[in-house]
């Protein structure tokens, strides 16, 4: 199955929105893999980010995200990169579409509740970044059957 790295960021902390961002990857039938509530070191947010380095919001990126606790995650699914990133929405909440989660929670460029991986490739250098392998839960939803066709997902 398809797994992708998902931040809840130091605003959805703070404005405590963990629940109700979870909810809605819940309620859309993802799996979590893996999960844990952690602050990122500013080195960790240097190699995060390190495709930004040089850009003018990189200070304040590298700033924003350790500036507080984190919930860090994997979730697994199919097409998860893609599915995450719609339910996200676009980067700056101003533009995110109503219904999204940027869209329904922030109105700012820069603090903008969630962090997604945006490839499945982005996504496994990403995780290897916050998890190790024995930190990785292999187990099945009970209603995987009803909710994921095995032959066309
Ligand atoms: O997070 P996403 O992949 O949608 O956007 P990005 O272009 O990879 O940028 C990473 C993060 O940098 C964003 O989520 C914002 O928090 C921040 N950012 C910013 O503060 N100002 C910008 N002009 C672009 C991004
Ligand atoms: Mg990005």
């Amino acid at each position: 199955m398809e797994q992708t790295l998902i931040i809840l960021k130091p605003d959805a902390v703070q404005r405590r929105l963990i629940g109700k961002i979870l909810q809605r990857f819940e309620d859309k039938g993802l799996r979590i893999a893996a999960m844990k509530f952690m602050r990122i070191s500013r080195p960790l947010a240097e190699r995060h980010y390190e495709v930004h380095k040089g850009k003018p919001f990189y200070p304040g990126l590298i700033e924003y995200i350790t500036s507080g606790p984190v919930i860090v995650m994997v979730l697994a699914g199919p097409q998860i990169v893609a599915v995450t990133r719609k339910m996200m929405g676009k980067t700056f909440g101003f533009e995110a579409e109503p219904g999204t989660i940027r869209g329904d929670f922030g109105i700012s460029r820069t603090l903008n509740l969630v962090h997604g991986s945006d490839a499945p490739e982005t996504a496994q250098k990403e995780i290897s970044l916050y998890f190790s392998k024995d930190e990785m839960v292999e187990f099945a939803m009970c209603d995987e059957p009803w909710s994921i066709q095995k032959e066309n997902v």
